[in-house]
């Protein structure tokens, strides 16, 4: 077989064999592609597409490039859930003790931040003394301590992704659904959950910038993981706006402290959704009726707190730092020249100006500065009046606030009317790939 062939039959919109696809990953794990061939193949596939089958065998042929884990000592189902990507996204603390108070297993691993979107796991680090990287052993004990780990991804999954994702990044060909999904896809399948759900964010902030690109590819995420046997569902939520007015590591990190203490906000309400799922998916409720009802329970009940603590004091982390989280001292309020109805908000700047402002990497081994972030005061239809703050830059350094304060021009438009019915939550795809609109 020569890649060369295989570039040329893409090329011509052919629909490539598995073991042509496979061919091609081995080569790129291997290093006997090279790596503008590589590129080749990837643009070829971004123009011409690949359809359901092709999409699988190189999910396929990426898991097999790595390490597959072996979660069957965690002695009952265990779930996962996975968020394509966004601004002030801090599910995780919240959704990850709740599962583990319903009984079910969670070894939920989790990436860093890069550009406009935070990562999981720097804001777990916000909490003095967190472990994000543990040894087996102590992946096993925590386990069958509290049922529940918030774990850096293994750099052995999907090595084969890990190449293909640097070069996309420098050929213009990140945007392709059936990219994205393998590369998703690939990692979350090799980290051996049963029960995967996805949670595919559209708008200002996230990867897909409308609904109907976001379900495209929840759709074919789905098709992968239910085609591999896991049970398996996505959400399409909205990242049209940030999730909560806090962005930056500290702020994010006590606005799920918030949450966890009673605080009922749209982290409250997409949490909720998230478990919900997973429960029905896991077979504890019948539908969301019930579903919603058990989550509220454990949250009021304080039993999510409590896992939440617990599993914080089994990764090395200090409960009583929780009550220290706060953005640096030194800040910026910004302030409206007009009035009228908040009707946009460009959460995509809203992150980079995080981001400048040393609160998320603009190069991939940036060091984070957790205090840095910004408060944001306006969500989407709030009236707001000439002068009125819309948002506060917490930085130590004043050029960074200067600098961030610029990507902030012009973030958000006012009208006299008010923006259409802004939906949180748009749609749920089920295993068989059905919609249904929320
Ligand atoms: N996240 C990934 O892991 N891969 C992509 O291609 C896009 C987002």
């Amino acid at each position: 077989m020569k890649i060369t062939d295989i570039i040329e039959k893409k090329k011509n919109n052919k629909a490539l064999s598995q073991s042509e696809i496979e061919f091609f990953i081995n080569g790129v794990t291997d290093n006997s592609v090279a790596d503008y061939q590589t590129a080749a193949l990837l643009m070829a596939i971004c123009i011409n597409g690949m359809n359901a089958e092709e999409t699988f065998f190189l999910t396929k042929a990426m898991i097999d490039s790595g390490d597959v884990i072996d979660t069957s000592f965690a002695g009952g189902i265990v779930c996962d859930k996975h968020s394509t990507g966004g601004v002030s996204d801090t599910v995780t603390p919240i959704v990850v003790p709740a599962l583990a108070a319903a009984g079910l297993k969670v070894i939920k691993m989790s990436g860093r931040g890069l550009s406009h979107t935070g990562g999981t796991i720097d804001k777990m680090e916000s909490i003095s003394g967190f472990k994000a990287q543990l040894t087996e052993a102590e992946i096993k004990e925590a386990v069958s301590k509290s049922g529940a780990v918030i774990i850096e991804q293994s750099k052995s999954l999907a090595p084969a992704d890990k190449i293909l994702y640097g070069l996309r990044d420098v050929t213009a060909t990140v945007d392709s659904i059936p990219l994205i999904a393998s590369s998703i896809m690939s990692k979350k399948l090799a980290s051996g959950s049963d029960i995967i759900l996805l949670d595919v964010k559209y708008g200002s902030g996230a990867f897909m910038k409308t609904a109907k690109q976001a379900l495209e590819l929840a759709k074919c995420m789905v098709g992968i993981g239910t085609s591999y046997g896991k049970k398996c569902a996505a959400l399409i939520t909205s990242m049209q706006q940030p999730l909560t007015e806090s962005i930056g590591c500290n702020l994010e990190m006590q606005s799920a402290v918030n949450v966890l203490r009673g605080e009922k906000n749209d982290l409250y309400t997409l949490s909720k959704e998230i478990c919900a799922r997973i429960f029905i998916l896991a077979g504890l409720f019948l539908n969301t009726k019930t579903a919603f009802a058990a989550f509220d329970n454990l949250m009021q009940s304080g039993a999510v707190l409590q896992k939440f603590n617990q599993i914080i004091q089994n990764q090395g982390g200090d409960t009583s730092s929780l009550n220290r989280l706060k953005p640096a001292f030194n800040h910026k309020e910004i302030k409206s020249d007009s009035g009228g109805y908040v009707v946009q908000i460009n959460a995509e700047a809203v992150g980079k100006a995080v981001a400048t402002l040393g609160g998320g990497r603009i190069k991939k081994h940036d060091v984070i500065d957790k205090s840095a972030g910004i408060k944001l005061k306006i969500r989407i239809n709030d009236y707001i009046n000439t002068g009125d703050t819309v948002a506060t830059l917490y930085c130590d350094d004043g050029a960074k606030i200067a600098d961030a304060e610029s990507i902030l021009k012009d973030f958000y438009k006012l009208s006299p009317q008010r923006a259409k019915e802004h939906k949180l939550i748009y749609a749920y795809v089920d295993g068989l790939g059905a919609t249904v609109k929320k």
